[in-house]
């Protein structure tokens, strides 16, 4: 992209501005810690091999792929939340309070035929990335799900089909002629019959009306009175409030996830200590979790948008990781770094 381009569509042309506008716009959450970079790592030709968490700016394909090629890192869990084919461009917002604006971040459009192809191909990769005890879940709504349950049923088997997880928000909607679409679906796929599934990490305490149905009288139940004080598994349906909601949360990318949903998955799904991943990780929720939690990741994104607020994000965790922030392949992409003029975040004026 030519710098006259690049200007126009981020209307900033320098990219120490794009970063001091992303950070203004990333509203501070929990201590602040001293400013500085992570980890950078200098460009590697191949994606370096063993550290604990890496942080891409790649086409996810490619890097997978790639990560294929070498024995390790594989995947306890991956999480997979692609564009779900809304027919628009997504945005990410940049500025602080006085200059706020809205920027391209990624497109959200194809034909349904390239959407499926792409997803079908992403999904394979990602399938064959898992260890052999692991679990992807992939996160889709209405627009696609119903086909990439088929195509996961042929990669998985439908006998490692684990669970169709119903998300579901509130938030206003301008339809008039139809129900209100408030749900996401979340599909999860173990590698194989023995996997990783942490009941007791996820526990939520019982609905009050059962705590009082069960205190009432000792026929309730038939008799067979649940550990109350223990808590329960969640349903198959969640609810979290989206982040537009979640002001201390919010980093201005506007597909971001809420941490509670992530939270659940990643506690779940994983051990302390294991790798996670997401290839189109957008503003880094499950990054910024996986770490919180104790986990490493690798996390990419092909939007470089999506990779600065994942980096801004990891800065402000008080117990920082050690991450390799990297781009992929090298050439195109240019330098990920902090204060390292043009080529900072990897917006440099080479060919998109
Ligand atoms: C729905 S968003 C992910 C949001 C993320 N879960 C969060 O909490 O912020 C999808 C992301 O996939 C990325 N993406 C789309 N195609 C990609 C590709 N081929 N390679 C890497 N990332 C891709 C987009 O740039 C976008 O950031």
């Amino acid at each position: 992209m030519g710098r006259g381009r690049f200007a126009g569509r981020y209307g900033a042309a320098r990219l120490e501005e794009l970063e001091r506008q992303a950070r203004a716009a990333a509203r501070p959450a929990g201590p602040q810690p001293a400013d500085g970079p992570l980890h950078v790592a200098t460009l590697p030709a191949r994606p370096p091999a063993g550290p604990p968490s890496q942080l891409w700016l790649a086409e996810n394909a490619a890097l997978m792929r790639a990560l294929l090629a070498q024995p390790a890192p594989r995947f306890r869990l991956i999480y997979l939340d692609p564009p779900f084919n809304a027919g628009r461009r997504r945005t990410a917002r940049l500025g602080g309070p006085d200059g706020a604006r809205e920027v391209p971040a990624y497109k959200d459009e194809a034909s349904f035929g390239a959407h499926l192809a792409a997803l079908a191909e992403r999904l394979a990769l990602a399938r064959d990335l898992l260890e052999p005890d692991g679990t992807l879940y992939v996160h889709l709504d209405w627009r696609s799900v119903h086909e990439a349950k088929v195509i996961l049923d042929y990669l998985f088997g439908r006998a490692r089909f684990l669970n169709e997880i119903v998300w579901c928000y509130y938030g206003p909607s301008p339809i008039r002629s139809a129900f209100k679409r408030k749900h996401d679906t979340i599909l999860a796929y173990t590698r194989s019959r023995r996997y990783v599934f942490n009941a007791d990490a996820v526990r939520v305490p019982y609905d009050p009306v059962t705590v009082r149905t069960f205190a009432s009288s000792p026929k309730a139940g038939f008799g067979k009175v649940p550990d109350l004080a223990r808590g329960k598994v969640p349903e198959d349906w969640w609810y979290f409030p989206v982040v537009a909601r979640l002001h201390g949360e919010r980093v201005g990318y506007e597909t971001q996830k809420p941490e509670a949903l992530l939270e659940r998955i990643v506690r779940a799904s994983s051990h302390q200590g294991d790798m996670v991943g997401d290839f189109c990780c957008g503003s880094g929720t499950t990054a910024v979790v996986a770490a919180r939690l104790g986990r490493g990741f690798v996390a990419a994104d092909s939007s470089p948008l999506a990779v600065a607020k994942t980096r801004l994000r990891l800065e402000r965790l008080a117990a920082r990781p050690a991450v390799e922030v990297s781009c992929w392949p090298a050439a195109p992409c240019g330098m990920i770094a902090t204060g390292m003029g043009d080529e900072t975040l990897g917006l440099t004026d080479a060919p998109a």
